[in-house]
């Protein structure tokens, strides 16, 4: 089970929306996949269209982290309905895409001073569930107590980051926590690499800021970037999958999502990749 922690210490930057692109490939490529909500404003769930019912919350689930049950709380992604009505489905074949809701009551793991013991909170959860290849974790804009049991749960980190000043440097600081963060608690922890998010290909900042982003960060800056799409928050305002969503923006979105969870579960293969330092 791959466990994949989406992260920036900024807000706004398309965490949710690459989490989104990600639990929609995964279900369109047939990967049992699990999305942890882990932000308190709960984007991803909304997104997701998920009907609660009585099922437990995240926050909840974490306060008792030792007897909740997370496989009886997960609820299925109402995208999968609409996987199974698509032409040329199989009936028989049952997608699997659950999440485990966000709520705000996560809030209260929030702070900066969050102890080794919470700090293991989410492994203990996840270490009850099976059969889910791939563990998708939305974070919350920061470094504080969610973020760091996300990371404390994963093998690998995906930084998500626009071409710009702020989030390059934003991206930098991120990569000297998490080499921090993994040196003091998680030696296994690997950052899976850092995806460039609403890319406009004409834009001559953007091709600069790509540009030092190679030039910092090498191979870790993934393949492909993902491009800024005209219909993206329509799409997200319908709660859909982008796999699902008729027109060529949102299928040139959708292959770009594929391609980068192809490589993502690419270099999840490569056990002993070893982290890289930002140059200089
Ligand atoms: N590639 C994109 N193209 C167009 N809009 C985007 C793209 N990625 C994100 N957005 C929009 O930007 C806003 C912030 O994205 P979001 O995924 O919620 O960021 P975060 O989770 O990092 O706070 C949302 O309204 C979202 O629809
Ligand atoms: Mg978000």
């Amino acid at each position: 089970m791959q466990v994949v922690s989406i992260s920036s210490l900024k807000g706004g930057v398309g965490k949710t929306s690459v989490t989104l692109g990600l639990a929609s490939a995964a279900l369109a490529a047939g990967i049992p996949t699990l999305v942890v909500d882990l932000d308190p404003h709960a984007d991803a769930t909304t997104g997701l269209a998920v009907s609660p019912g009585n099922n437990l919350g995240i926050g909840d689930m974490l306060r008792s982290a030792r007897r909740a049950d997370l496989a009886a709380n997960v609820v299925p992604s109402g995208w999968v309905e609409t996987a199974r009505k698509q032409p040329g489905n199989d009936p028989k074949r049952r997608p699997v895409l659950d999440v485990a809701m966000g709520s705000a009551y996560s809030g209260i793991y929030d702070r900066p001073d969050l102890g080794k013991r919470d700090l293991r909170r989410l492994s203990t959860l996840l270490g009850k569930v099976t059969g889910y290849g791939l563990v998708l974790i939305d974070c919350p804009p920061s470094l504080n107590g969610l973020t760091r049991m996300a990371w404390s749960a994963s093998n690998r980190v995906l930084l998500v980051a626009e071409p710009g000043l702020f989030s390059v440097a934003g991206t930098e600081r991120t990569m000297r926590a998490l080499d921090l963060f993994r040196q003091e608690f998680a030696p296994n922890l690997a950052p899976a690499g850092i995806v460039a998010n609403r890319v406009r290909p004409t834009s001559n900042e953007h091709t600069f800021r790509l540009a030092e982003m190679k030039q910092m960060f090498g191979d870790l800056l993934m393949e492909p970037n993902i491009a800024e799409h005209a219909n993206w928050q329509q799409i997200q305002g319908a709660a859909h999958s982008v796999h699902h969503w008729p027109g060529d923006s949102a299928k040139q979105a959708a292959g770009s999502f594929d391609a980068l969870l192809k490589n993502l579960v690419q270099t999840g293969s490569m056990r002993n990749r070893v982290m890289r330092r930002p140059a200089g």
